[in-house]
């Protein structure tokens, strides 16, 4: 299943692939991931991506394009593959559909994950991650069972850099820009299913794999 993940910051794009890909058995490709691991690493992919997102600014498109094209190519794709966060405008879904198009691996579907602009802010503020496996925490919405540490190996979990408020608030405005020429773009091309993200994460969940099973 060849599948792309959209929603605006917050909307839980990351929680929902993770079940996502844990079920369909297809990689994850998440850019924003993507750009962080480079950051950590000390790659000059890091060094130009780190100004961009600690604005809340996008990363241009050439460089985000650019990653995903490497990314696509290798063969754990071949089967199948979960873009997440990607393509986040109407310049990198024309990019994505000509390198589709090529590798011939069109989308299936388009998964639009709707949650209203005023829940976002609480979302990404309470929001934490485990430095060591990656795993998202809510301080409120999904709490950890010891507080601040990972269900999964103990560790301190952490809060983005950009979760911060006022990065939050541009992020969301440079997002709601991009949000709905593409969503015209996916509708006119038929593959648009949105879900209601305004529900319990379980509840997204299986919303979600209720289109799935039945459009596959
Ligand atoms: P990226 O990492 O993709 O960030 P984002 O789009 O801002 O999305 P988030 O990861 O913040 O949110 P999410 O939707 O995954 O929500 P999550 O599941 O964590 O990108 C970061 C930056 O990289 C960008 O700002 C940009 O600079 C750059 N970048 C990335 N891709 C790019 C591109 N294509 N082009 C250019 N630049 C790019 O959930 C959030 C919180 O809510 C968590 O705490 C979670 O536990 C909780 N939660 C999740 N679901 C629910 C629910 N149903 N109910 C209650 N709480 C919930
Ligand atoms: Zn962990």
């Amino acid at each position: 299943m060849n599948l792309i993940l959209m929603g605006l910051p917050g909307a839980g794009k990351g929680t929902q692939a993770e079940k996502i890909i844990e079920k369909y058995q297809i990689p994850h490709i998440s850019t924003g991931d993507m750009f962080r691991s480079a950051i950590k690493e000390g790659t000059e992919l890091g060094a130009k991506a780190k100004s961009f997102m600690d604005q809340g600014a996008l990363v241009p498109d050439e460089v985000t394009v650019g990653i995903v094209r490497e990314r696509l190519a290798k063969d754990d794709c071949k089967n199948g593959y979960l873009l997440d966060g990607f393509p986040r405008t109407l310049k990198q879904a024309e990019a994505l559909d000509q390198l589709l198009a090529e590798l011939n691996m069109p989308i299936d579907y388009v998964i639009h994950i709707d949650v209203p602009k005023d829940k976002l802010l609480d979302r990404l503020t309470g929001r934490r991650v485990c430095p060591t496996c990656g795993a998202t925490y809510h301080v409120i919405y999904n709490p950890p069972k010891v507080a601040e540490k990972c269900d999964v190996d103990g560790t301190t979990l952490d809060q983005r850099e950009d979760d911060q408020p006022e990065t939050v608030a541009n992020r969301i405005e440079v997002n709601l820009e991009q949000t709905q020429p593409l969503l015209d773009f996916y509708q006119g091309k038929g593959n648009l299913v949105t879900i209601n993200g305004d529900q319990d994460i379980n509840d997204v969940f299986e919303d979600v794999d209720k289109e799935l099973q039945t459009l596959s």
